[in-house]
């Protein structure tokens, strides 16, 4: 996200003079922008490359700046809803503990990494959690004590869906698609479940 916006903000100040660039931002120039970002990714290994080709959802909600028309929204909650994988055993816990490493890990998810590298879902960087973690964004709603009245069956799968593919459920949504993208495995989406709704955990006491 950093990046990103670091780049846009460079791509606006060439496409308007100085004078201007406080009361009148012209559009940023579609070829002008691919180009600084693409450059800014020449040493990335090409399938990673790839990720740099926005998709049809992406592709809408950036064309809208993220106002898609109701059509375009109906269009997209259809396409992002299709590929949601449910737990193949049925389980949407796994472990607390490791939930809380999921959701307050941020490394991962670069080019430059180890194989090595921990990739966490950085839950933490947008939402609040358990109310003891004083160090959490705040891009996404608070998430304390979400699992108190979300045990019922429907609740625990729709955050499941959402946690898989934010989209499915918020056309444009700025939180990542977890599962769809492949950032975080099956296991770790079930941990960060067990943190985020198990009434045994922090985040719901
Ligand atoms: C880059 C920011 C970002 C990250 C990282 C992020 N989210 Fe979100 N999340 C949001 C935003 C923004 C919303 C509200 C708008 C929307 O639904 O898209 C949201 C909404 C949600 C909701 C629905 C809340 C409701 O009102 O019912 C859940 C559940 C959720 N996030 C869980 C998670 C979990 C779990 C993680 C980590 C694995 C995570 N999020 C990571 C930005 C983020």
């Amino acid at each position: 996200m950093k990046i990103i916006k670091l780049l846009a903000a460079a791509a606006l100040s060439f496409a308007v003079s100085p004078a201007l660039a406080q009361d009148k931002a012209a559009p940023v120039d579609r070829a002008v922008f691919d180009k600084l970002l693409t450059d800014a990714f020449a040493k990335a290994p090409e399938d990673w490359r790839k990720k740099m080709q926005l998709d049809e959802t992406q592709r809408i909600c950036t064309e809208t700046r993220n106002q898609p028309s109701n059509a375009q929204v109906g269009a997209i909650i259809e396409r992002e809803s299709k590929d949601v994988k449910y737990p193949a055993d049925g389980k949407f816990f796994g472990d607390i503990k490791a939930g809380l490493r999921v959701a307050n890990t941020g490394t991962g998810a670069q080019f430059s990494d180890q194989p090595t590298t921990y990739v966490g879902g950085n839950c933490y960087a947008c939402h609040q959690m358990d109310v003891k973690e004083v160090s959490y964004g705040t891009l996404g709603p608070s998430l304390m004590g979400y699992g108190k009245a979300r045990q019922d069956e429907a609740s625990i799968k729709e955050a499941w869906k959402k946690i898989y593919n934010s989209q499915a459920v918020v056309p444009c949504s700025n939180m990542p698609r977890f599962g769809a993208k492949a950032i975080l495995t099956e296991q770790q989406m079930k941990d960060v479940m067990a943190y985020l709704l198990s009434p045994d955990s922090p985040v719901n006491k």
